[in-house]
């Protein structure tokens, strides 16, 4: 009986029933931790929406699931990528964390939006208000072209360096460049 009521309880909270209209639960599709903002629910189900037919593409370019039947998703190894001394926040991953500029936009944030786009390979992404490049980084890790328009000449040279770092080939200089001689 008490096991019934909480499972009814878990049905009505569980933001993976909400998410996908009750096609999964959190047991098949789990969210990152860490995604728990209204807006971050909001934009797990447009991605749903645009992948949710497509579980295999869904792997690939969610921003908001770790996990989908099982597998891990591309997002949850990438958000894995970060400098040294970077912990936990799922937003810091690969380049992001390089300049710390108050008026970014979150990484995962604008995958969604490109993902809701429905941007894709061949398409060109244009931010007319580059930042420090969050939206270029994101759109050049789902492959897809970008190009930006920065007033602030800084915001551009420091949004180019964390973009050509993204093609830095770190295993390669590891073992081509002996550093310890050099010391
Ligand atoms: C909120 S930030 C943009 C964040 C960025 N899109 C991202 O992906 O993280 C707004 C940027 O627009 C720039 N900006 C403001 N007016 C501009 C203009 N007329 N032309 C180009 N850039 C402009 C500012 O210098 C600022 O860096």
């Amino acid at each position: 009986m008490l096991e019934e009521i909480v499972e009814d309880i878990k049905s009505l909270i569980d933001p993976v029933i909400w998410i996908t209209d009750g096609r999964f639960t959190s047991n098949e599709l789990k969210l990152f931790d860490d995604a728990r903002q209204l807006y971050e629910l909001q934009l797990a189900k447009l991605e749903f929406l645009r992948f949710g037919d497509d579980l295999k593409e869904f792997v690939r370019r969610t921003a908001y699931f770790e996990e989908i039947l099982g597998k891990k998703s591309w997002h949850y190894f990438i958000s894995g990528v970060k400098g040294k001394g970077q912990i936990g926040h799922t937003n810091q991953y690969m380049t992001h964390w390089f300049y710390p500029y108050k008026g970014k936009f979150h990484g995962q944030m604008i995958k969604a939006l490109i993902n809701f786009a429905e941007a894709k390979e061949g398409n060109l992404i244009l931010d007319p208000y580059l930042g420090s490049g969050t939206t270029l980084i994101e759109s050049s890790l789902l492959g897809i072209n970008g190009y930006g328009v920065e007033i602030n000449p800084a915001l551009a040279v420091v949004s180019q360096i964390k973009l050509d770092s993204l093609k830095i080939n770190y295993e390669e200089i590891s073992t081509e460049v002996d550093f310890s001689k050099s010391l």
